[in-house]
């Protein structure tokens, strides 16, 4: 029922583990099976001084769907501004995964919803600059 892609990133994920000292973490739980993720991100800085996703990894504990997106949205995401990042949808990734069962999409909800809550837990803990 999987797309050769899911089963491909499901035997051999990027980017899994975990980022000792991250500057963002996003825990997420899908609602439906109780499986949760964790996304973990580095921030850093492009040469135009943007602030970009500099690493970024997972922790899933998941179905091969969850495993699979959450591998694909590293991907996605690594190197982009967290602007950028923050737009990838699960739409965006089950369409590069070639797509997913309609009763996996709500797995592939957490790894976009996963990297939407690191980034936000990122810009709260980021120290406010005082206005000059
Ligand atoms: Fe739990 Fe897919 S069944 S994440």
């Amino acid at each position: 029922m999987y797309s050769k892609k899911v089963m491909e990133l499901f035997r051999h994920p990027h980017n899994m583990g975990k980022i000792e000292n991250p500057d963002g973490v996003g825990k997420v739980g899908n609602p439906v099976c109780g499986d949760v993720m964790y996304i973990y991100i580095k921030v850093g800085k492009n040469e135009k001084g943007e602030e970009i996703i500099e690493d970024i990894k997972f922790e899933t504990f998941g179905c091969a769907a969850a495993i699979a997106t959450s591998s694909m949205i590293t991907d996605m995401a690594k190197g982009k501004t967290l602007e950028e990042a923050e737009k990838i949808t699960r739409d965006d990734v089950a369409n590069y995964l070639g797509g997913l069962p309609p009763i996996k999409m709500h797995c592939s909800n957490l790894a976009a919803d996963g990297l939407k809550a690191a980034i936000a837990d990122y810009r709260k803990k980021k120290p406010i600059k005082p206005e000059k």
